[in-house]
């Protein structure tokens, strides 16, 4: 069979692929720190952006990593676009393909948006989150970030924190940790746990100290207000007061345990600033760091298996 051409979601990406593209991510990581670039890699080539929902990190780092390889990238504005007269998004699609664009790198508040447009152009579609489902280069950034750290994935216990109901990164987590040999469990109210992730081989934990209990990874999640429908958290305050990670909450973990968190942060509700700016303990801004090299890995990948 061959390989995709796509990147759409971590499940059912075979072990051996991660560690590929963790591998070529981090001889980016030191290309990017020599100051140094890739520019025939892409040359010729053209990627668009296409965000229907809001991102600061992931877009940015999408734009780097395909002007660092050579490519001609475009930004597409939804908010000033036609999508606001009314153009569908499998049009908007036909209409960016009909320009040959090569690599379409697609957010979209509707699970399963960028499945719907890879079967629909010719150009390779990346899935840069879609609404709760997955986001596959956060979780291969996280995993680059935790193996710099701690020099492998398998064996480690990896505690996710929050909303994990609504959260995409969540999911391309526990499928890239899990596959990989390591321990999940994820630590929540169970308003803000999916019914039945069990079966997704994690553990649940409604207890901060239990489920931090010998943490190596402690991931605090964003409060997703924007995809609640209805209240599940009484207030950000009372929040914060039983869920926030705070240095009194990540004393339960192991002593050395390191903190993530995907971003953007929520201050004071799902994690204390002076836990997230720790230099000693947070891997925050180095995750972003981590994004740029990721994502030129996966274009260099998927451009190796032969674009449009
Ligand atoms: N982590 C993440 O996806 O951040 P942005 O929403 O800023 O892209």
């Amino acid at each position: 069979m061959n390989p995709p051409r796509h990147l759409l979601q971590i499940e059912g990406l075979p072990p051996s692929e991660i560690a590929a593209l963790l591998e070529l991510a981090e001889s980016y990581v030191l290309l990017n720190r020599s100051g140094q670039t890739e520019r025939d890699l892409l040359h010729g080539r053209t990627l668009i952006t296409l965000f229907f929902e809001d991102s600061t990190r992931t877009r940015t780092s999408f734009e780097l990593a395909g002007k660092r390889l050579g490519a001609d990238v475009i930004t597409m504005s939804v908010a000033t676009s036609s999508v606001n007269k009314g153009e569908t998004l499998l049009d908007t699609a036909a209409t960016l393909n009909a320009m040959h664009c090569d690599l379409l790198v697609v957010r979209h508040a509707q699970s399963g948006a960028p499945a719907l447009l890879a079967q629909k152009v010719d150009a390779a579609v990346i899935n840069a989150g879609d609404g709760t489902h997955e986001h596959p280069t956060q979780a291969l950034l996280d995993a680059l970030t935790i193996c710099r750290h701690r020099g492998r994935l398998e064996g480690l216990v990896v505690a996710i924190c929050g909303d994990v109901l609504h959260s995409r990164v969540a999911r391309s987590n526990i499928h890239l940790l899990t596959s990989m040999g390591g321990h999940v469990r994820v630590v929540g109210p169970p308003t803000l746990i999916p019914p039945a992730i069990e079966k997704m081989g994690v553990e649940v934990f409604h207890d901060m100290r239990a489920g931090l209990a010998g943490a190596d990874i402690v991931m605090a999640l964003r409060l997703q207000k924007e995809r609640m429908a209805r209240g599940l958290v009484p207030s950000a305050r009372e929040y914060f007061r039983f869920w926030g990670l705070d240095a009194e909450r990540l004393a339960y973990a192991k002593s050395d345990a390191l903190v993530m968190h995907p971003g953007p942060m929520n201050r004071g509700v799902e994690i204390d600033s002076a836990v997230a700016d720790d230099p000693e303990r947070s891997l925050i801004r180095e995750q972003v760091e981590m994004g740029v090299a990721v994502r030129m890995a996966v274009l260099d990948t998927l451009s190796r298996r032969g674009l449009s």
